[in-house]
């Protein structure tokens, strides 16, 4: 594996779970793997599973690991070409790319939609930087159009915890004060339509995502009626990817907050976010801190789906 930013990458959905599976019961069955080799991981943007979790699983797999945080001691990165750099940026990011490359021999990278420019965001200007650029293989950790860490490390929690062969899953719009990036509901509808699901998406709207995603799944504007039956409850926030409203809020309105009473309309559905959450615009207290709940569980298959890229990419070096 030499790029990991989708769920084609993986191949076989169904053999990457069963190798999930089975580095989580042998995790540490793989050291050899990563004897003198670097994983070096870019963030551009604030982390707490995703730094800590890829960073265990590189240990996991006996690499050393190295953490750059752009913003915070490196040098101020500019990406334009033809930018003339009499401002504060001090290097490009054209040299610093194929230098990160020559201290490693995995790169992750974590940078966020600017939600300055839909083409720049949607066409992933950076993270395709570093593919193009670093001469090594690149994982994302959450770009701009794309979480495909999360959504495998979700899925893997999906096929632990569900009791019928072909779970309803439904992924849930829920109000937030801020803009947030379409990464997450993107890589989870992307995952989930390749999955042996009944995906439903629901959300208000003018919400609707890139069709690139969203591809043939059902697309309900009552909340309600999909929830109906459903046995996982994936809530995340999102901004508007329709122009002209592209990185806008349209909605606060709290009547989308996961609550008791929404849960009450499922199958006894498990409650997933990908977190951090804000609790009580997305979900209430009591339904994620419900025997329900199943969070945290989640954050920690976020430490076996890294693994899985990562012992893939070592495996083709
Ligand atoms: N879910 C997730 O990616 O968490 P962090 O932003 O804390 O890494």
């Amino acid at each position: 594996m030499k790029t990991y930013t989708n769920v084609k990458d993986l191949g076989d959905l169904n053999a990457a779970i069963q190798e999930a599976l089975e580095v989580k019961k042998n995790r540490f069955g793989y050291k050899h793997l990563g004897e003198n080799k670097t994983l070096l991981m870019v963030f551009f943007n604030s982390s707490l599973r995703t730094r800590l979790s890829t960073q265990k699983a590189g240990m996991n797999l006996g690499m050393n690991t190295m953490v750059l945080d752009i913003n915070q001691g490196a040098w101020k990165l500019e990406t334009e070409r033809g930018v003339i750099m009499d401002g504060d940026k001090t290097e490009h990011l054209l040299e610093a790319i194929p230098v990160m490359g020559c201290y490693c021999d995995i790169i992750g990278v974590r940078a966020f939609a600017q939600f300055e420019n839909k083409q720049d965001d949607y066409e992933e200007k950076i993270l395709n930087q570093f593919i193009k650029y670093s001469g090594r293989p690149v994982f994302s950790m959450e770009a701009a159009t794309g979480h495909p860490l999360q959504a495998f490390a979700d899925l893997i929690t999906i096929e632990e915890y569900k009791k019928t062969a072909r779970p309803k899953v439904v992924l849930t719009w829920a109000p937030h004060p801020k803009a947030l990036p379409q990464a997450v509901p993107n890589s989870f509808a992307d995952f989930m339509n390749e999955a042996d699901v009944d995906f439903v998406i629901t959300h208000p709207e003018g919400y609707e995502l890139d069709p690139k995603f969203v591809r043939g799944a059902k697309v309900e504007y009552d909340q309600d009626k999909a929830l109906a039956g459903a046995d996982f409850v994936y809530a995340k926030n999102w901004a508007a990817y329709t122009d002209p409203n592209y990185g806008q809020i349209l909605s606060k309105d709290r009547a989308w907050t996961v609550s008791t009473e929404k849960m009450a309309l499922t199958n006894n559905a498990y409650f997933m976010h990908c977190l951090p959450v804000r609790r009580n615009m997305i979900v209430t207290d009591d339904v994620i801190e419900s025997p329900q709940s199943i969070v945290v569980q989640e954050a920690a298959n976020r430490e076996i789906s890294a693994q899985t890229v990562i012992k893939r990419m070592l495996e083709s070096l």
